[in-house]
């Protein structure tokens, strides 16, 4: 598989062709105002409606740019050339990212990748220029899990992670993935149609802003990923016995919240104190009845760890489950837990490195070989096609919130890093 990335086209060939930066950045600009707040922040939650409404806004972007749309089972948004068929018998190459965000977060985390791989697609289609194989650039849908907690679902459907998936997922309010799935245009009945099998691609390239400090601080505008970090997000959900705050005694109470905070603290200690993974974060709490006055019934938690080494993120998955049934005895609780999503490690492929680093020096840019501390989909879609991901600095290295930005020139190097990298492919 990994050997159908062994032609590199001449340098030289094509290297004027730039992206259109200002078409970019505006496309950015009003991509945002889809689901963003006055503070800046974009709450576009994968199948949601404003989630809907961006994918549709960008599906007629790229149809008024003559391009085509379709949507796949998973809901996937696919854009292609017309007419692309290519007489070389080598598989397309998939470019892209995704278009949904977390709650109040930031503009480009996806939206850029995904811009940024129309972008590349319309820059190719007006040239009229030939690439070794066809091009398709993807919006991968629900990659953050905001709403419906299958984190990677578009990209898992694409792998044919299908097993690792639930038969009918539900959001965080019992809704079902299905009909929000329709309306986007998919069918959860045949998800089996979207995936590509190993070998069916090329390579996938995902372009994104770094989300972290390292590029900013070396002062490069290009990030070459050598790897994406292993992830483990666990939904716990514990059950207590509500009652009246001032009549129920404290002796014998059976109290999830309580149980609920000492898992949090548990959590934070997994990577402060005993280190057995890199982060683990508690980011989302559910309590019911969320009454100031009554002991609670239920809390939901997501835990969620992260760290480059697959053994120790089974230590830490082991010892944070183990400390839950601890916890859930002392207190009198009965917990459940469910794996919302368990991803390995991956290296990028060494080759599709080297182009893109190859791409980025052509163009006279600065750049750094590191690793993703995020997840992407990337990672999924390594399970069958070798993967290359691209990152550009992110102003102060945050990501998640309103104020992730990066410099305009530096999304529009990115972009033309991946333009370049897919012409060399
Ligand atoms: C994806 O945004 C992640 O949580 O890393
Ligand atoms: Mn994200
Ligand atoms: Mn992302």
């Amino acid at each position: 598989m990994h050997n159908s990335i062994s032609a590199i086209d001449k340098p030289g060939s094509n290297t004027s062709l730039r992206v259109d930066g200002a078409r970019l950045l505006d496309r950015l600009d009003r991509l945002a105002e889809i689901g963003g707040s006055e503070d800046g922040g974009v709450t576009r939650m994968g199948f949601s409606e404003a989630d809907q409404e961006a994918r549709a806004h960008v599906a007629r972007q790229a149809a008024d740019a003559g391009l085509e749309t379709t949507v796949d089972a998973g809901g996937n948004l696919l854009i292609r050339r017309p007419g692309d068929h290519h007489s070389s018998r080598r598989p397309p190459v998939l470019v892209g990212s995704h278009l949904d965000t977390v709650a109040n977060g930031g503009r480009l985390d996806g939206a850029y990748g995904v811009l940024a791989a129309l972008e590349v697609l319309q820059t190719l289609n007006e040239a009229g220029a030939e690439t070794g194989c066809e091009i398709i650039a993807i919006a991968f849908a629900n990659e953050e899990g905001a709403l419906f907690p299958q984190p990677f679902w578009g990209s898992m459907v694409v792998a044919g992670r299908l097993d690792a998936l639930p038969t009918e997922p539900e959001d965080y309010s019992g809704k079902p993935l299905r009909d929000a799935l329709a309306r986007a245009g998919g069918d959860l009945s045949h998800l089996r149609s979207a995936t590509w099998a190993p070998g069916s691609l090329t390579a996938y390239l995902e372009l994104h802003v770094e989300q972290g400090p390292v590029l900013e601080r070396l002062g490069r505008s290009i990030g070459v990923v050598d790897s994406i970090t292993g992830r483990t997000q666990l939904s716990v959900q514990v059950h207590g016995r509500a009652g009246h705050a001032g009549t129920t005694p404290m002796e014998g109470r059976q109290d999830p919240l309580v149980v609920a905070a000492q898992l949090i603290l548990a959590v934070q200690d997994l990577a402060r104190e005993e280190k057995l993974c890199r982060v683990a974060t508690v980011g989302r709490l559910d309590v019911q009845p969320n009454s100031p006055n009554t002991v609670p019934d239920v809390v939901r938690l997501d835990i969620d760890f992260r760290d480059s080494d697959p053994a120790r993120l089974s230590t830490a998955e082991e010892t944070v489950r183990e400390a839950l049934a601890s916890l859930a005895r002392r207190g009198n609780v009965r917990v459940s837990v469910q794996t919302a999503v368990r991803t390995a490690p991956v290296q990028t492929n060494l080759r599709l490195r080297e182009v893109i680093s190859a791409s980025a020096a052509e163009l006279g840019l600065s750049q750094e070989t590191l690793p993703s501390g995020a997840g992407h989909d990337a990672q999924i879609v390594a399970d069958v096609a070798p993967i290359g991901m691209i990152f550009v600095p992110s102003i102060d290295g945050v990501s998640h919130v309103p104020s992730e930005r990066t410099a305009p020139e530096d999304l529009i190097a990115g972009a033309d890093v991946l333009l370049r990298t897919v012409m060399r492919i």
